[in-house]
């Protein structure tokens, strides 16, 4: 018993002595050449998620009276990341002296993307879509923001026949939807209602007409105007029953907020599960108010603090904007997060239903600024935004 203890012990100690030299003998025998700096994976992680971008506006073309298609491209001449189609960008801009971003859906396919094309429609209302719809010309240069966004199909969660609802120029996301369809990456079938004023305002037609030569089948439904070929009125449930099997569908809507009112009431006597129907946000927008206050808004950036005014029927993110303060965002519908910031002092609302904090935001004091609306002078602090 005592000898084995002391046979263990002596080979112990012979291999501690010898652990130095092994381990020298190790590192001898190793490559002299230096660790890369950069692993694929850190690539991969690149091109997926490039934060911002710089692009170029490359074309523009007219598509109905008010709604024109930009194509844009990267000014580095990397591809575009891919993405889900159904999702966004934000586009970032700065327009007689404000900074202004909005988000739009992406048009084009998300294989388009990798050749260095990125496609959006937009429609002239507000700001910002009233600058890109009027002044903004193919050369100028903006910042994008890489693809975000829910609003996309899901296996798991999703029926394999989805049926979208256009309203004007909410066809944007369907049309990317429907190509990436075409183009094979993406497994369901769409039926898709699109409801336009009158035949002037239906966007995308050619491309719409060719989808439809491949398997998208598209429902054109005026409510001004009565000609063959398209359905009039509304997209109703009894409407839809003649297309569809409205039980045995997922459904997707992009339109303004009152033509998701009337689907919903339409749809609640299916009493579907809410994980059917899915609605694009839409961003927050200015309340109506008659003679709105305004307070001062202190926003500290870093060490930077600005006092600017803010009015009381515009988010605190418009506010800033106007002030040219460069403040992070995306969705502009309280739902990404990407604004979030500090709550310092005074007193503010949360635009109605917009509410997409968490339970501990909520608590410490966080608030997002782009559907947040000051009661009273405020003070808040921001995050810098991305280079
Ligand atoms: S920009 Fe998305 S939550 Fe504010």
């Amino acid at each position: 018993m005592n000898f084995k203890k002391q046979m263990f012990g002596f080979m112990d100690m012979l291999r501690f002595k010898k652990l130095v030299p092994n381990r020298q003998a190790a590192l001898a025998k190793g490559s002299a050449a230096p660790l890369p700096k950069e692993y694929r994976t850190n690539v991969l992680a690149r091109q997926l998620h490039p934060g911002v971008m710089q692009v170029k506006l490359t074309a523009k073309r007219q598509l109905t009276p008010d709604m024109v298609e930009l194509t844009f491209c990267r000014v580095d001449g990397d591809a575009f990341p891919f993405f889900r189609a159904g999702q966004y960008v934000s586009i970032q801009h700065n327009v007689n002296g404000s900074l202004v971003s909005r988000p739009y859906s992406i048009v084009s396919s998300p294989r388009d993307a990798l050749a260095n094309k990125l496609v959006l429609g937009v429609v002239a209302a507000g700001f910002f879509s009233n600058y890109l719809v009027n002044e903004a010309q193919p050369g100028e240069q903006f910042t994008m923001t890489e693809p975000s966004g829910e609003f996309h199909y899901e296996t798991l969660r999703d029926k394999s026949h989805i049926v979208c609802i256009a309203g004007g120029s909410g066809i944007t996301p369907f049309l990317s939807m429907a190509k990436s369809m075409q183009e094979g990456d993406e497994p369901y079938q769409i039926t898709l209602f699109y409801g336009a004023r009158d035949e002037a305002h239906i966007a995308f037609r050619p491309e719409l007409d060719a989808l439809a030569q491949h398997g998208l089948r598209v429902v054109y439904v005026l409510s001004d105007e009565q000609k063959t070929g398209y359905e009039h009125g509304f997209i109703t449930a009894a409407l839809m029953e003649k297309y569809v099997d409205i039980r045995n569908v997922s459904f997707f809507l992009c339109g303004p907020k009152a033509m998701y009112e009337f689907v919903n009431k339409e749809l609640a006597p299916y009493l579907l599960p809410v994980k059917a129907v899915h609605k694009d946000a839409t961003c927050c927008q200015d309340l109506q108010l008659d003679s709105p206050r305004t307070f001062q808004l202190t926003v500290h950036v870093r060490s930077d603090v600005y006092t600017i005014p803010a009015r009381e029927n515009e988010t605190l993110l418009v506010a800033m904007e106007r002030a040219a303060i460069p403040a992070p965002n995306k969705c502009r519908a309280g739902g990404c997060g990407y604004c979030h910031s500090k709550w310092l002092s005074g007193e503010f609302q949360v635009a109605e239903g917009r509410d997409g904090r968490r339970e501990a935001d909520r608590k410490f004091g966080f608030i997002h600024p782009c559907v947040t609306y000051p009661l009273s002078d405020m003070e808040i602090d921001v995050p810098p935004t991305e280079a």
